[in-house]
């Protein structure tokens, strides 16, 4: 019998673990989702060359196209523009992207949703299905409890429930959220409404003072789009201290927000027919992602790391491609039947791998937003101090930001691969230390996290 494989969450984790492991017939995949309807919530999403590289090897290549992701015409994933000014203060590279379709694309949530629709079998995926909580044993599998009082007995359960998980909370009651003290304001809208403002930013840019940021992008052939993130005080501005990915928000409070900023923004903002407002919340790296064996966790269900570098939905796919390939190292397709009895040591190897593959890479990540959070706080006090940053220390500053082409070029194939061969010599009961260094230019906020330990464990067989 093919083991049962509840996926909890129907988001972009969800969505492209079930696309990745639908053909493993060892496996047999359902998807529990809250929504009653997967329509358009949501606004613009990043995806990396990581990402789209990974969706392409899954055979989701729907979403690769200009009509779905807008693709900079200047061939760099992000330029970064002073605000009062708008002359360019930096700019991001790509080190190792020959294909052009696997430059960063912009694209709104909803077409990177309904793509992968495409590749997740219709009856699989069950809508209004509201997780409450999960309970799992090693040796007897999970439950899975609905908020309408019914539940479901599988083998595996994977929290694919987002950045305010219920599998997470069922298995670590203790792991907090807290507002990084960001508000996010975001709209996706008609490219025709912009169309003809001079200059009108067709290179994606971040219009930034250092702790603001304008961020204005084309989004797929027909759509332009704008994230405004702005820092507040989590102690004193109580207004936004609700998460909902669908709360209005008004336009006029971007127009006071961004009053004293270049022309070029405030002519966006006056074309802008509605925004949504989000406040970014984040939390700490979890000791572990897997739980009795039986549950482990994906995308933002397991690294809250906020909206920190709009690597979410990136991360996600990554991860959802890890979790399949260990699957099927473990499953392999062509392997025939499992037998039962050692399902739980083999569900172990198959969270011990992906968690070695993923949980450096996105624990690297959550120390840098904490560092970011740390700063800004203490940036916004000196800046309502009458001591912030002045203009030529903040232009340093951005000069020396860090490269982060080891999120957003990461390979996480090769890095599985290698996790692979170090695990064999792990299974005779050594670790191994993979050496990931996060490149860091002086000026930087100091982020130095050079060496992850790569532990897997000797219990893990085969
Ligand atoms: C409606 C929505 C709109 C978003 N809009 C944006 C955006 O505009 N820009 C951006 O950068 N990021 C946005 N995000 C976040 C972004 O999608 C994620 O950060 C990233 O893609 C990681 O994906 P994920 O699958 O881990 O989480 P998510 O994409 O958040 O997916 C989680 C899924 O789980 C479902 N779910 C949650 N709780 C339960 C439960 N108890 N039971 C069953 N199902 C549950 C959710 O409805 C959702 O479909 C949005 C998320 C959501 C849910
Ligand atoms: C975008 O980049 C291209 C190529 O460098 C350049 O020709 C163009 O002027 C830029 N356009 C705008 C409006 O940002
Ligand atoms: C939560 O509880 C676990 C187990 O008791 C402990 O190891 C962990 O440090 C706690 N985490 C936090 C954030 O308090
Ligand atoms: C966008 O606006 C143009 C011009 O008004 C129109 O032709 C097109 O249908 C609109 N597209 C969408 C998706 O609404
Ligand atoms: C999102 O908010 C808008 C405006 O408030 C509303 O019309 C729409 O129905 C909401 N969408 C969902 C799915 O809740
Ligand atoms: C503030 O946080 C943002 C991310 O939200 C980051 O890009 C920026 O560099 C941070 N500023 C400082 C001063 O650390």
């Amino acid at each position: 019998m093919p083991l049962e494989v509840a996926i909890i969450g129907g988001g972009i984790a969800g969505l492209t673990l079930a696309a990745a492991l639908q053909h493993n017939p060892n496996l047999r995949v359902n998807i529990y989702e809250r929504a009653t309807e997967l329509k358009e919530i949501g606004a613009v999403i990043g995806l990396a060359p990581n990402a789209l590289r990974t969706l392409e090897k899954i055979g989701v290549a729907d979403v690769l196209t200009d009509a779905v992701g807008w693709r900079n015409p200047n061939g760099i994933p992000m330029t970064f523009a002073h605000y009062k000014t708008g002359e360019v203060i930096s700019r991001d590279f790509f080190r190792n992207v020959p294909d052009r379709r696997h430059h960063f694309a912009r694209m709104h949530r909803a077409r990177l949703q309904q793509g992968l629709l495409k590749h997740v079998a219709p009856h699989v995926i069950h809508l209004g299905k509201k997780v409450a909580s999960v309970a799992a044993h090693r040796d007897q599998g999970a439950t899975v409890t609905f908020s309408d009082g019914s539940t479901i007995n599988t083998d595996v359960v994977i929290g694919a429930d987002g950045i305010k998980s219920k599998v997470r909370q069922s298995f670590v009651p203790n792991h907090t959220l807290s507002w990084t003290g960001d508000v996010v304001f975001r709209t996706v809208f008609n490219y025709s409404l912009v169309e003809d403002i001079p200059n009108l930013p067709q290179n994606s840019t971040h219009f930034t003072n250092g702790l603001d940021f304008f961020f204005a992008t084309r989004a797929g052939s027909d759509q332009y789009a704008v994230t405004a993130t702005f820092i507040v005080d989590p102690r004193t501005d109580h207004q936004y201290s609700e998460t909902d990915w669908n709360k209005s928000a008004s336009v006029d409070t971007l127009r006071e927000r961004y009053a004293s900023w270049n022309s070029l923004v405030l002519a966006i903002i006056d074309r802008i027919p509605w925004v949504r407002s989000y406040t970014n919340i984040a939390g700490r790296v979890l000791d572990q992602w897997s739980f009795e064996d039986r549950v482990t966790l994906l995308g933002d269900a397991a690294h809250t790391h906020g909206g920190a570098f709009a690597a979410g939905a990136a991360l996600a796919i990554d991860d959802a491609y890890a979790l399949s390939l260990a699957f099927e190292e473990v499953f392999p397709s062509s392997g025939g039947i499992v037998p039962q009895k050692s399902v739980p040591d083999q569900l172990l190897r198959v969270f011990d791998l992906y968690e070695a593959v993923r949980k450096p890479h996105s624990s690297k990540l959550l120390a840098i937003v904490e560092a970011h959070r740390r700063n800004n706080l203490s940036q916004l006090a000196k800046r309502r101090s009458g001591h912030g940053e002045t203009d030529e220390e903040f232009r340093k500053r951005y000069t020396a930001r860090m490269d982060a082409t080891w999120l957003a070029e990461h390979d996480v194939e090769a890095t599985f691969r290698k996790h692979v061969e170090v695990g064999n010599v792990a299974g005779k009961g050594n670790s191994a230390t993979v050496e990931e260094k996060i490149t860091t230019v002086p000026g930087k906020v100091i982020v130095e996290i050079t060496e992850a330990e790569v532990h897997v464990p000797a219990r893990a067989t085969l």
